[in-house]
């Protein structure tokens, strides 16, 4: 009984406090305060998340309030005023929260914004802790909002708990900066009920170029402190890395860049290669926008054998299918042009499956393939 009346009291207690809260809060006239475009990534640790939404003003702070089952606890962060390249030069304020330090292989609730108003309310499941676990990945490029294809599949897969991340190798929206930006915003808006609830992990494509790749350093926050450029992390057996490949091409935004990334890349792979990291995590994924190999009619080289390689860019790109006119050379195994995504399994440290969804089939899977690994030979640096 008296359990009971400790319950009501606190509840009270509460309700008041929220109440002052909302008193304040309607004090001010602030209709672009409202939180938008929210979306979450792994932080420096797959514990970690970070959550980043817009707003188009300043709300004088920026707050996720979460918890397991109940919102008990809050995190602050900071936004930082995003001026687009355009001639608008259109302005919105990019709040980013991290969640630190979360229970392993538990599910959140949360919802992010201030007192002058919350997003609606958004779970995510912080992945289980240590190697031994199959982690499970949506991989795709060239996702735009107006051909997005592969949406409604990926956002039904992601409610259903199939995904553990999602990598998305380059190109959104068509084009982020289009209409002073607000393209930008749609495509985001488009991908929250995904981006919300499944880290969404990035890198840069070609048309996330403009202006010095800016929409897409503002709007995205990868770990690793490159404004989301290039960075690695590691979650199960897999060590995840993340490159830009459009350094290479745009060289007029400065070739410096490059040669850090290169420098990066190298200390990082030696890291993840060193034996007593390779023999738990010994599936090195890189995610990179151009590929190294392909066999379609593009004027990029495709011309030698190689390590295994998905090329994963159809979920929906305003170009439409890509031409396979070119005969399938027989280094390629398998080919499709229809719309989809990949589906990508680290099952254990030696069995790694993919398979390819085509939505135009009504989510059929077209191509599956397991990669098996049961005697790894010496790691060479
Ligand atoms: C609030 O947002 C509106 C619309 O974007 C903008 O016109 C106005 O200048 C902003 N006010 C402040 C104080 O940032
Ligand atoms: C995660 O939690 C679920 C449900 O409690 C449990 O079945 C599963 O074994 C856990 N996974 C790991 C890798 O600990
Ligand atoms: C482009 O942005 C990068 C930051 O990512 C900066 O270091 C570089 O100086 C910029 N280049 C130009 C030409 O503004
Ligand atoms: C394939 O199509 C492209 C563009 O339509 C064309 O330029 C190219 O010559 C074609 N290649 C072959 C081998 O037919
Ligand atoms: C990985 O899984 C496969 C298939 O279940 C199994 O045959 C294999 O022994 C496993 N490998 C390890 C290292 O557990």
């Amino acid at each position: 009984m008296k359990f009971f009346i400790l319950i009501v009291a606190l509840g009270a207690a509460r309700a008041t406090l929220y109440d002052q809260k909302l008193d304040a809060a309607s004090t001010y006239d602030c209709p672009y305060c409202q939180p938008e475009q929210v979306h979450i990534a792994f932080g420096e640790k797959s514990n970690d998340i970070v959550v980043t939404w817009s707003t188009f003003n300043d709300t004088e702070g920026s707050f996720v309030q979460y918890g397991v089952g109940v919102m008990s606890r809050q995190a602050a962060g900071s936004s930082s005023l995003f001026r687009d390249g355009g001639k608008a030069r259109r302005e919105q304020y990019i709040h980013r929260v991290t969640l630190p330090d979360l229970q392993y292989n538990t599910t959140y609730v949360y919802h992010a914004g201030s007192e002058y108003g919350w997003s609606e309310l958004f779970s995510f499941h912080v992945p289980p802790q240590g190697t031994q676990w199959p982690v499970r990945a949506a991989i795709y490029g060239d996702m735009g909002n107006k051909n997005a294809h592969s949406l409604s599949y990926l956002q039904d897969e992601a409610e259903r708990g199939h995904f553990d991340l999602i990598l998305h190798v380059g190109d959104f929206a068509y084009d982020m900066h289009d209409d002073d930006g607000k393209r930008g915003d749609q495509f985001m808006r488009q991908i929250q009920p995904l981006a919300a609830m499944v880290p969404y992990m990035t890198c840069p494509g070609n048309h996330e170029a403009t202006y010095n790749f800016s929409n897409y350093r503002a709007r995205f926050s990868m770990p690793g402190g490159t404004e989301s450029m290039f960075y690695s992390f590691d979650l199960g057996p897999l060590h995840i890395v993340s490159i830009s490949t459009e350094y290479y091409y745009f060289l007029q935004f400065g070739a410096r860049m490059l040669f850090t990334q290169y420098a990066w890349l190298q200390q990082d792979l030696a890291e993840a290669n060193k034996e007593e990291n390779r023999k738990v995590r010994p599936w090195i994924v890189l995610m990179g926008h151009r590929p190294m190999y392909c066999s379609n009619s593009d004027d990029i080289d495709c011309s030698f054998d190689a390590p295994v390689h998905v090329v994963t860019g159809s979920a929906g790109c305003q170009e439409e299918h890509s031409n396979f006119n070119v005969t399938r050379p027989a280094w390629s195994a398998f080919r499709t042009e229809a719309y989809g995504y990949t589906r990508l399994l680290a099952h254990n440290t030696t069995h790694l499956y993919i398979e390819q969804v085509d939505v135009e089939q009504q989510g059929k899977v077209v191509d599956s393939f397991w990669l098996i690994k049961d005697h790894h030979g010496e790691y060479h640096y």
